[in-house]
């Protein structure tokens, strides 16, 4: 303000007493990422889906009764209320799927009235396992709804990366034959997403948490928050940036100078990250599998090429090094999910999917094992000083 001479830049979140949380480590400055002490590569390479949402919501990795259990809980609540069903003809079928997501996670809640209570933890528990088995299949309808197809049924044969793939590309008239390359490379991006400690949406789902609401809420006021091209839809942002470079015929180095010199707030989305000033590790392993899954899917698009062109221009100069900006997680993951067949407009679904966990785990962390005081972040009065009222 004119007075204090803070600028705009000082009216963002001011650092709030720092959140104690024992479920991930991120250390910025070396590039680290660990759930409940497991970097994140051995996790993705080996681990399933399901088997580190259990870590980061329990605390250590389930044993084999565990996630049998685990899983079979999950996938005998993936049907959704036929009521719900509703909701997604109520929408424009041009709806962004982020914003049909958000929507009906928070009605989701209406079919369970009386039933959670955050001080239950009978209830906490079973929201826990109600929101991993519909929340896949809510984001598919999402998916479906924006290319005016019909949905299918969830099939609890299917593993859980297996009928989300097919709640997607699967259709009435044909089986769907899944491909386990396709499987696996999603099952280990989703991975990748599973948690990040306080992030704009995990703070803001620890936020809504704490005054009381239920996880559907919660998780809802989450999805909101992703949605945002700073954040979770930086994903989408990346790709619709790469086909406007190759769209427009602009040389790479014309793009990467407009955006030096922030003509029109131009920026190199998928890069820079408010806690990594290094090579995002989960950028790293995306960018490893993303040759490999291109090349097993078949599919050979320009836009990986542009995307690393831009990468090795970008590191090497000196306005991105001096401000240590790298590859974040959402700058090759778009490519990836291009190649699966996912619109665009998907790509941040499918990073609410994987962060679901996350959430969920955060919520509980905070909810149950020590229950915190409701939020109230910090503010540094830099207004006027009093005055009175004239006469
Ligand atoms: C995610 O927090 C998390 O953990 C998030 C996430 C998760 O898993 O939950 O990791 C997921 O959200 C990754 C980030 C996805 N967003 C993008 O890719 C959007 C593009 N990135 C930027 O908007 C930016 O880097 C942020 C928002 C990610 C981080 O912003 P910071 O740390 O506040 O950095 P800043 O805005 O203070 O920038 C510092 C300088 C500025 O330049 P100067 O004013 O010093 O001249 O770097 C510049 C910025 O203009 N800058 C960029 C840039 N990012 C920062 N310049 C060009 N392109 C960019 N991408």
């Amino acid at each position: 303000s004119k007075q204090t001479g803070y600028t705009a830049l000082d009216y963002g979140f001011v650092n709030t007493a720092a959140t104690r949380s024992d479920i991930t480590y991120i250390d910025g400055e070396s590039g680290i990422l660990r759930y409940r002490g497991y970097p994140i590569d051995q996790l993705a390479e080996n681990a399933s889906f399901l088997e580190v949402a259990w870590l980061l919501i329990y605390g250590d990795l389930p044993t084999e009764d565990e996630l049998a259990d685990f899983d079979e809980r999950i996938r005998r609540h993936t049907l959704l209320h036929e009521d719900l069903k509703r909701f997604f003809s109520a929408l424009p079928s041009g709806a962004h799927p982020m914003a049909v997501l958000s929507s009906a996670t928070s009605a989701l809640s209406t079919f369970y009235e009386g039933k959670t209570d955050p001080d239950n933890p009978e209830h906490v528990e079973t929201n826990i396992i109600r929101l991993l088995a519909k929340l896949p299949v809510i984001a598919a309808y999402a998916h479906k709804t924006s290319i005016g197809q019909a949905f299918l049924y969830p099939d609890n044969s299917l593993g859980y990366v297996e009928n989300f793939l097919r709640l997607n590309f699967g259709v009435m008239s044909e089986p769907y034959e899944i491909d386990p390359v396709m499987a696996r490379a999603l099952e280990r991006l989703l991975i990748l997403h599973e948690d990040h400690e306080q992030n704009a949406s995990t703070s803001t789902v620890r936020l809504v948490g704490s005054t009381g609401a239920d996880q559907f809420a919660s998780v809802s006021a989450g999805i909101h928050a992703l949605s945002g091209p700073l954040h979770g839809g930086a994903n989408e942002a990346v790709l619709q940036m790469l086909g406007q470079i190759r769209e427009s015929g602009e040389s790479v180095q014309r793009f990467v100078e407009r955006v030096k010199n922030k003509e029109d707030g131009v920026k190199l989305m998928g890069f820079g990250h408010r806690v990594y000033k290094n090579y995002d590790p989960r950028a790293k392993i995306v960018k490893q599998s993303a040759d490999e899954v291109l090349d097993q899917l078949g599919v050979n698009d320009p836009l990986l090429d542009l995307a690393k062109e831009l990468e090795e221009i970008a590191l090497n100069d000196e306005y991105f090094q001096s401000r240590n900006l790298y590859p974040n997680v959402d700058f090759y993951t778009g490519v990836i999910y291009k190649a699966m067949g996912f619109p665009t407009r998907v790509f941040t679904v499918l990073f609410a999917i994987g962060r679901l966990p996350g959430w969920l785990a955060q919520w509980r962390e905070q909810n149950l094992d020590n229950k915190s005081k409701i939020g109230r972040p910090q503010q540094l009065y830099t207004g006027e000083p009093e005055r009175r009222y004239p006469a």
